[in-house]
This record gives C-alpha cells, sequence and structure tokens, in this order.
C-alpha cells in the first residue's frame, strides 16, 4: 500500500463541496473545507446570510459562491446541483447540514410543525443527495456525501424535539442505506452527530420558548450534564467534517461520528 504523504491527507485542492446552511454549524464546515483548498457552494434560504457568509469567506482568499435554495423544494435543489456544476465544473462533496429545531411539545404540534421539520430535515437530505448523486455517479470520480444528524439521531436531548428526533433517526436511516447503495460509485456517505453546539439557531430556540416551557433551565440542565463542561462551537463540527472529506477517513462508510462533548455517556 502507498502511503499518502501526511500534508495530502486534509487537501482539497481542486475538489468542489456543496454545504446547505450559511450560519452556526454551516459556517464552521464551509470555512474548514474552504481552508482546506475546496471550491465551495454554500447554500440556505436566508440571503443576507448568504451574501455575509460568502463576503466574509471571500476575503480570506477562499474560493466561495452562493445559490439561495430552500432544500426541501425539488427545483430549488435541481438549480443549486446545475449552477454549482456551472461554476465550478463538478461536484465532490456534499454537505447537508441545514436543518431546524423548534421545540414544541406533541400535543400543541400542529401537522404544519411536523411536515416543515421532516421536509427541511429529510426530504431536503434526500433531494440534495438525489441530484448531487446523479452527477458524482456520471463524473466516475466518487465523492463524499456527509449528512449532520445529532446525538437526537440516537436519543433524546429534551423533550419538545419529537418530530426533530424522528427526522434525525430517519437521515441516520438513509445514511446507512445510500452508503451501502453508492459504494460501489467509490461514494462514502457517513453522518457527524453534534451535541450541543453554540449557533444561531440554538440562541433563537433558547429565546422564544414555547408557552410554559423554561428554556433557560431546560438548557442549563442540558450543560450540567456535559462531561466536558462546555457548549461545541460550530468549528468542532466543521474539524471532523473535514476529516471526512479528506482522504484521512479513506475506509469509512455508513458511519456516524458523535460529537458532543461526552454527554451521550451520561
Ligand atoms: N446547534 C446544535 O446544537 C445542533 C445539535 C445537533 C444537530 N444540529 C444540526 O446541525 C445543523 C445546523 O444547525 P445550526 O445549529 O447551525 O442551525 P442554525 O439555525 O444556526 O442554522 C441553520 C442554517 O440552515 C439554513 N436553513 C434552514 N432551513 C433551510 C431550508 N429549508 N433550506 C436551506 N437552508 C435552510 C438556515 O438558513 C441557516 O443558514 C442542523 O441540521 C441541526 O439539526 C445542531
Amino acid at each position: 500500500m502507498d502511503y499518502l504523504p501526511k500534508n495530502r491527507l486534509l487537501d482539497l485542492t481542486g475538489k468542489t463541496a456543496i454545504v446547505t446552511g450559511a450560519v452556526g454549524i454551516g459556517y464552521g464546515i464551509a470555512y474548514r473545507l474552504a481552508e482546506a483548498g475546496a471550491n465551495v457552494m454554500i447554500a440556505a434560504r436566508n440571503q443576507e446570510s448568504l451574501v455575509k457568509t460568502t463576503t466574509e469567506l471571500i476575503s480570506k482568499g477562499y474560493s466561495v459562491k452562493n445559490t439561495r435554495t430552500d432544500v426541501s423544494v425539488e427545483s430549488d435543489v435541481k438549480n443549486l446541483v446545475e449552477s454549482t456544476v456551472k461554476e465550478f465544473g463538478g461536484i465532490d462533496i456534499l454537505v447537508n447540514n441545514a436543518g431546524v429545531f423548534p421545540n414544541i411539545p406533541v400535543h400543541k404540534m400542529t401537522v404544519e410543525d411536523f411536515d416543515k421539520v421532516l421536509s427541511i430535515n429529510l426530504k431536503g437530505v434526500f433531494l440534495c443527495s438525489k441530484y448531487v448523486s446523479e452527477i458524482m455517479i456520471k463524473q466516475g470520480r466518487g465523492g463524499k456525501i456527509i449528512n449532520i444528524t445529532s446525538i437526537d439521531a440516537l436519543h433524546p436531548s429534551m423533550i419538545g424535539l419529537a418530530h426533530y428526533d424522528a427526522s434525525k433517526h430517519g437521515v441516520w436511516g438513509f445514511t446507512k442505506n445510500l452508503a451501502l447503495e453508492l459504494a460501489p460509485h467509490k461514494i462514502w456517505v457517513n453522518a457527524v452527530a453534534p451535541g450541543g453546539i453554540t449557533t444561531p439557531g440554538v440562541q433563537k430556540m433558547q429565546g422564544a420558548p414555547p408557552p410554559g416551557v423554561d428554556m433557560n433551565k431546560i438548557m442549563e440542565g442540558f450543560l450540567t450534564q456535559i462531561p466536558m463542561r462546555r457548549m461545541g462551537e460550530p468549528d468542532d463540527i466543521g474539524k471532523v467534517v473535514l476529516f471526512l472529506a479528506g482522504e484521512m477517513a479513506s475506509y469509512m462508510t455508513g458511519s456516524q461520528i458523535v460529537v458532543d462533548g461526552g454527554v451521550l455517556l451520561t
């Protein structure tokens, strides 16, 4: 076996990545992939945050573009994939990160609340994987698909997230089956399961609790359970995604890496 030189294990020069989600964990992932040399296409719904993140990363000298996309809308995802191929000439890495986690107890949850979470978190992963894997198979040079699940894909982190937990268990099941399907094409499919990460989404959840729910108390309780005694940062996830996107993880597919400061141990 040939040993790839150490400095090439995390080098993504010449590769193109799509990252869904422009802030929080999405920013951390886009930053690390772009720093490693990849062309990065950022896809998110919010135009303002797309422009802000893209401008920031370009100012660091990285190759970054964006396409406004709602991952739950098929025509948006088709357009994202087409514009990435047009701008960068192909796709090597897809990171399915965009997701929502509104806290709502089931007895207060509407059908629309349930459908929205499943549409973005699970159908969005399906749509992006469908159109990107089609391109990767055609290109014939393999690829990496990395799905951001959650510790909630394995065990509930707090009440009020039943719809979210259903979606994330779904993404984990989807990841394993897709890994099996795409292995003959040298497309490796893995998942990263974050614990509590400080992001705009978590801050929003803390700031707008459902009636009768003391979100600060829930979050305080969650924090005291973390063996590392701190919330994670987006870069804690970005670094693990970089590991899966490069050659360090050359013999991994169908795996889920838990990045939670040890919280699942408690
Ligand atoms: N933050 C955490 O503690 C945590 C823990 C476990 C898993 N996760 C997962 O990590 C991912 C990112 O979480 P975050 O905390 O960074 O969230 P965030 O709310 O801070 O950012 C989410 C990003 O996704 C984008 N987005 C939302 N809906 C979209 C849609 N329909 N189409 C396209 N883009 C859309 C938003 O515009 C935003 O850029 C999610 O899948 C989430 O479930 C987060």
